[in-house]
């Protein structure tokens, strides 16, 4: 199966990806993760797109759609992939298309995670932060690791926040979403693949939900 979600920043596409990479077997390929493993990486990719990325701007169609062409073409994403934050301009629309025209593969479906409450968005977001270590999501308010200070699965003292996570650089990102992202939702619609799911229901239940389109699709 072949998937996308879609949805602005801090509508859960991650967190429902890495869900649906451990239930049902499908690997997330985030382009968001890709750009920064290639940042620490030091790679010219990362080079790049490090200043734009910490902007909130988006990186060019083609680093992107490059990454994106190498990736599909390993060995473990023969079953089937999550496209997590992937394409989000119409152009990156239609390069995906020749992509899995040229490989005979075919899109299944794309879900939308709609939250247009931008303040929540925001709150998300900016609550963020990482274990340093083995990368376990906490939120400081959502949640929190079990004993303060530590990573719940490995332990770790460590943890990081994305530098595009500040106020200023998530309104950059909302405004690359309404003007270069939203138009998606139309052509994706016209091809029929669009499902639209609530986004602001609770974790556990935008999981059901999505759950329920894929067993359709099965
Ligand atoms: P990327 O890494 O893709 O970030 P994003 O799309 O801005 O999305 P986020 O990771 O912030 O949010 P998410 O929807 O995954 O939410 P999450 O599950 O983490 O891209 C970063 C940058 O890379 C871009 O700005 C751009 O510069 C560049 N880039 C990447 N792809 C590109 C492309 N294709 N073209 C050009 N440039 C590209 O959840 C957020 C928080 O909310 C978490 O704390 C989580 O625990 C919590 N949460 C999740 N779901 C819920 C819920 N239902 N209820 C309550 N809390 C929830």
């Amino acid at each position: 199966m072949i998937l996308i979600l879609l949805g602005p920043p801090g509508s859960g596409k991650g967190t429902q990806a890495r869900t649906l990479t451990q239930e049902r077997g499908l690997p997330q390929l985030s382009t968001g993760d890709m750009l920064r493993a290639a940042m620490t990486k030091g790679t010219e990719v990362g080079l790049q797109a490090k200043d734009i990325m910490a902007r909130g701007q988006l990186v060019s169609d083609e680093i992107v759609n490059g990454i994106v062409a190498e990736r599909i073409d390993e060995p473990d994403v023969r079953k089937g992939f999550i496209l997590d934050g992937y394409p989000r301009t119409l152009g990156q629309a239609a390069a995906l298309d020749k992509m899995l025209a040229d490989r005979r593969r075919k899109l299944d479906a794309v879900i939308e995670l709609r939250i247009t409450d931008e303040d929540e968005l925001v709150r998300r977001v900016s609550g963020r932060y990482t274990c340093a270590k083995c990368g376990e999501g906490y939120h400081d308010t959502e949640k929190k690791p079990r004993k303060a200070g530590a990573c719940d699965k490995c332990g770790s003292t460590e943890f990081k926040r994305r530098p595009d996570d500040t106020a200023e650089a998530m309104r950059t990102r909302l405004k690359a979403y309404a003007n270069e992202t939203a138009p998606l939702v139309d052509y994706y619609a016209k091809k029929g693949v669009l499902q639209v799911l609530d986004g602001l229901g609770e974790i556990d239940a935008v999981k059901a939900a999505i759950g329920e389109v894929l067993d359709k699709l099965a």
